[in-house]
């Protein structure tokens, strides 16, 4: 009985494997690769870290990759360029993404002895830099793509720990479905997965309360953690917090994994407000709709918030109660939009962005 149940999914994997082998091959081959990564809803958050440099969390954190959304990255090293090249949502970019970009292709370089400038072209299908995690995404797939096309054979960890460099929570989108990312060393700080995305249909109704590009963006807000006192009983209450809300979410128990959540969105909130400067992510629509929330919970619909570093609130229900509390979100005066996505799958090759674009993206195992 458990054999036949498992056989399709095995299956599955093994395809995936083999699908991402012979992408890698021809990759390397090309020098240029297509990667697709989600973002990720922190339900433990990630805030704060005891190496900047090297990303190295103060505290573990869970998430859950967002299917729906998605950045798709294309690399290719040329070595005819004479510096590396950032194209974003069709814009050329020369700022400091651009520098950020270019140093995390140089740790690319470095391993794969490369010293060629690549071109990299990125491309969303959600607002960036609005408390949607997009550096996620961005150096998820950046990593998979920029390994594949310097020929690197990275597995899972070596490209969580990679992506990691990039972006922190970035680690978290490697893996697929619900991850967790632990603390630890250079080499151990990584995430994994902890359930596959078919484990458990929740939705993420994410309800945009400003489509605006934050002024402070998450890496000066971590360096910030450290000046709020809150922040050593938040870091010191984690472990605690990630390990109920871990056994809530494989027992696929909501209604013991939601309070968690929402005090873990809380306290990271109270330690940006009470940091030296104080950040405020949340705007009066943020209130508004976590009001909200408790008074729907109140009458009986089972939904929890949580929020990045952003003024959007991400509402947290299993999928059937997901079109009653969209279209209670979109009831709130000042919402400009709301986006909903279920549990995604790991970043990964793809064949090219042109065959991707535009279509469903699925859990990522059924890429063929
Ligand atoms: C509030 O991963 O964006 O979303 O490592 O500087 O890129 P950098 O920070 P980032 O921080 C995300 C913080 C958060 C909570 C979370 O996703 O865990």
């Amino acid at each position: 009985m458990a054999q036949s149940k498992l056989q399709p999914v095995n299956d599955r994997l093994e395809t995936f494997v083999e699908k991402q082998k012979s992408l890698r091959e021809r990759a390397a081959a090309e020098k240029q690769a297509t990667a697709i990564a989600h973002p990720n809803i922190a339900f433990i958050k990630y805030w704060g870290n005891e190496d900047d440099i090297l990303r190295l969390p103060a505290n573990p954190s869970l998430s859950m990759n967002l299917g729906s959304l998605h950045t798709l990255t294309t690399v290719s090293y040329d070595d005819n360029l004479p510096g590396d090249r950032l194209v974003i949502n069709q814009e050329p970019v020369t700022d400091a993404a651009l520098a950020r970009v270019t140093a995390h292709l140089d740790l690319v370089r470095r391993q794969a002895r490369l010293n060629a400038a690549a071109r990299v072209e990125s491309t969303s299908n959600f607002p960036i830099g609005s408390g949607i995690a997009s550096s996620a995404a961005a150096f998820a797939a950046l990593s998979v793509a920029a390994a594949a096309a310097a020929g690197l054979w990275l597995d899972e960890a070596a490209l969580s720990r990679l992506a990691r460099r990039g972006s922190g929570s970035a680690s978290r989108s490697v893996p697929g479905g619900y991850c967790q990312w632990v603390t630890g060393n250079d080499k151990t700080s990584i995430a994994t997965s902890v359930a596959p995305p078919e484990h458990w249909d929740l939705r993420d109704i994410i309800v945009i309360a400003s489509q605006e590009h934050k002024s402070i963006g998450s890496s000066d807000g971590h360096r910030l953690a450290k000046t709020a006192s809150l922040q050593a009983a938040r870091v010191a209450g984690a472990e605690a917090r990630l390990q109920a809300c871990r056994e809530a979410l494989l027992a696929r128990n909501l209604a013991k994994m939601g309070p968690v959540i929402e005090e873990d969105a809380v306290m990271m909130h109270a330690v940006m407000m009470s940091s030296r400067p104080p950040l405020y992510y949340w705007n009066t629509v943020t209130m508004d709709v976590i009001q909200a929330t408790q008074h729907w919970r109140a009458k009986g619909l089972p939904v929890y918030f949580t929020i990045d570093a952003g003024p959007n609130v991400h509402l947290i229900c299993e999928a059937k109660y997901a079109a009653t509390v969209e279209s209670e979100a979109r009831k709130i005066p000042g919402v400009e939009d709301v986006l909903i996505s279920g549990p995604g799958g790991p970043a990964r090759l793809v064949d090219s962005a042109s065959t991707v674009f535009g279509k469903s993206i699925g859990s990522g195992y059924n890429d063929r």
